[in-house]
């Protein structure tokens, strides 16, 4: 494979897994393709936009028309979709949106590739990024010994119990893409990764979102009791699982990515504050003051948590950081780049990037 579109490079996943792919295969011409909405930043590639194996494509995944085109102009060989609307806060005000991305988008890059390749699919593939989030929730204690179909642990079997119209929309595109696999015969793999954190999250997600705040004196709006589980991966870990899910993973399969680290939403507030004040030399406690109770989440899913044995025992994936040095490295990153985070909540990296794109 030589010609890879990435899809979604702009956000916070997508554009490490472009690093790391114009960094690691010099001789891959890595496309990223990005309709810059608000989630995307070009800024967040500035230290590879200039490397000689990588190209930026303006598009929208649901114009079909163009995606056939660019299929064509730069004879794409892999796609690694990410693409997505991702927040599940924005999908409750907005289902509309998910849908029309989450599902026409993934359904329009489908055909897209299905049209371009036509029986010939012997060196390609079409690698689905998608969430935990589809199998539902589980129940905080779980029963013990685990039960015989794993409601304990999200496994690649677990059937589908989406609550949200984000996961709602990310379970319908799994389902289309293992469609085109069994309808088509296309060659896709599909995995369903936990919450990531890391540097350049949108700072409308939890753990971004609370460092700002914490930083600079504001409330902590934490969702109902703050009992809800999530199982949190950093994200650089995420984009080495895909690296080695694209290279080696079987043609149809699904692989759970997870980082066998479950916190409560409180727990990791707490953990947050005491990092955050204790790197800006501030007395410990002085933030505790600001954890504020909110009205819950509607539909609020109350624990995910991975099985990634698929991962690890067929394909030696592992993830390399611990959950504190994660939060460490990643908290230290936001204090280094106010910059970044101006630009954002200033609005001005739309200003800037998407304006240099309007026209092309
Ligand atoms: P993000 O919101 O940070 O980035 C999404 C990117 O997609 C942005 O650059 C945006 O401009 C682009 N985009 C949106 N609509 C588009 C469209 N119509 N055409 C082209 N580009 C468009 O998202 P993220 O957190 O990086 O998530 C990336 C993928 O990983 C998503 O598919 C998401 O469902 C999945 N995922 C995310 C997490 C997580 O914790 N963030 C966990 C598991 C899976
Ligand atoms: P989030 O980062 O939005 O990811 P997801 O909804 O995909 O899990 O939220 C993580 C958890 O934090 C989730 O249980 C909701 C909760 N949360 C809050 O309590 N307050 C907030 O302001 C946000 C954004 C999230």
């Amino acid at each position: 494979m030589k010609n890879i579109l990435i899809t979604g490079g702009a956000g916070f996943i997508g554009s490490h897994v472009v690093r790391l792919f114009v960094n690691k295969y010099p001789h891959y011409n890595i496309f990223n393709l990005d309709a810059l909405t608000y989630a995307g930043n070009l800024a967040n590639l500035a230290d590879i936009e200039n490397a000689p194996n990588y190209t930026f494509l303006k598009a929208d995944i649901c114009d079909f028309d163009a995606i056939c085109r660019i299929f064509s102009q730069y004879s794409i060989d892999g796609v690694i979709h990410l693409a997505a609307e991702s927040h599940v806060d924005r999908s409750i005000k907005d289902p509309f949106a998910f849908a029309r991305t989450n599902v026409l988008g993934t359904l329009s890059l489908l055909q897209a590739a299905r049209l371009s390749w036509g029986e010939d699919v012997a060196y390609k593939r079409f690698y689905h990024i998608s969430t935990d989030e589809v199998y539902g929730a589980l129940e905080l204690d779980s029963p013990q010994p685990p039960a015989p179909y794993g409601r304990e642990f999200f496994r690649e079997d677990t059937a589908y119990a989406p609550h949200s119209p984000y996961s709602a929309s990310k379970a319908s595109s799994d389902h289309f893409v293992r469609a085109f696999h069994d309808t088509y015969g296309l060659p896709i793999v599909i995995s369903n990764c936990s919450n990531n954190y890391g540097p350049y999250q949108f700072p409308e997600k939890l753990i971004p979102l609370f460092i700002n705040n914490i930083c600079t004196g504001k409330p902590l709006p934490v969702y109902g009791r703050g009992e809800n589980v999530r199982d949190w991966l950093y994200v650089v870990d995420h984009a080495r699982a895909i690296d080695r899910i694209f290279h080696r993973g079987t043609t149809g399969s699904t692989y759970n990515i997870g980082g066998c680290n479950e916190w409560k939403n409180i727990d990791l507030v707490k953990l947050l504050i005491r990092t955050v004040d204790r790197l800006l030399g501030r007395p410990q406690g002085s933030s505790d003051h600001l954890i504020t109770y909110v009205s819950d989440r509607a539909g609020h899913d109350l624990r995910y948590a991975i099985d990634s044995s698929k991962l690890q025992r067929e394909l030696g994936w592992q993830p390399s950081l611990q959950f504190e040095e994660g939060l460490e490295i990643t908290v230290k990153w936001y204090l280094e780049n106010t910059a970044w985070l101006q630009n954002i909540t200033s609005g001005d990296y739309e200003r800037y990037y998407h304006d240099m794109y309007a026209n092309r």
